[in-house]
């Protein structure tokens, strides 16, 4: 017998438009002041606003309600000290001998190189894992819709989460990263999607001038 659907009335709450103005005035210029940070202090920072951070990541909506993801959050030093190891040997390799030319160019504005001390840095690093497909209590295999997308979108509300608790991040994605799998000792259907140092950042942190594309010419209105 398939399931029969079942639905609940929409918790909706519907605000005045000057309500509505001032709120998304104040989120965007919330959003404004994000930006990615590479420097991070080692001062502690409160769990609970990780916690909750990966809850409201998880709130996410995803492809077939799937919620396809798994977040690590390490604080251990040795497994932070492990990955930065890991992470640091793929970005040697990739900054000097793997990535062409045209990448490195695109990278120049950002000062990046291969040196990945924000990982033990930062109090806390949030290893963010898709979920190729599930698993049933039998074992076979449960096929996933849009993975990619669903946890980008997820990892779009962490940041956003994050950001908004007065936190520093950064995503970071080193490549290859099944390291991570392995150092983590996830299952085999969980891929790493994004490695993201969490903290506050270190005194005097700076950031490259990097400019946004203006609205007119993200926005088409048709
Ligand atoms: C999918 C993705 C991967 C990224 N990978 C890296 C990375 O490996 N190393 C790094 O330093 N920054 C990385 N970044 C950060 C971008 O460089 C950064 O978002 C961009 O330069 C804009 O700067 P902002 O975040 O301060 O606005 C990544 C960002 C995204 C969205």
């Amino acid at each position: 017998m398939p399931e029969v659907p079942r639905f609940v009335p929409l918790a909706f709450e519907r605000l005045d438009e000057r309500e509505q103005l001032a709120r998304s005035r104040t989120f965007l210029a919330e959003m404004r002041r994000r930006r990615s940070v590479r420097a991070f202090s080692t001062e502690p920072v409160p769990y609970e606003l990780v916690a909750n951070a990966v809850a409201a990541a998880g709130t996410a909506p995803s492809g077939a309600h799937q919620q396809p993801w798994t977040f690590v959050v390490v604080a251990n030093p040795k497994l932070k000290r492990q990955i930065r190891e890991a992470a640091e040997d793929e970005e040697r390799h990739s900054y000097e001998s793997r990535m062409p030319d045209e990448w490195l160019e695109a990278l120049r504005p950002l000062g990046t190189d291969w040196r990945k001390a924000h990982i033990e840095d930062a109090p806390y690093v949030v290893v963010v894992f898709e979920q190729a497909y599930g698993r049933r209590a039998d074992g076979s295999k449960i096929k996933h819709y849009y993975v990619k997308e669903s946890v980008g979108i997820a990892v779009g509300l962490l940041l956003a989460s994050l950001h908004d608790a007065g936190l520093a991040t950064l995503a970071h994605t080193p490549s290859p990263m099944g390291f991570l799998r392995e150092i983590l000792e996830r299952p085999e259907n969980e891929r790493a999607y994004v490695l993201i140092p969490v903290g506050y950042p270190a005194d005097g942190c700076t950031v490259p001038d990097l400019g946004r594309k203006p609205l007119d010419e993200i926005l088409v209105r048709r």
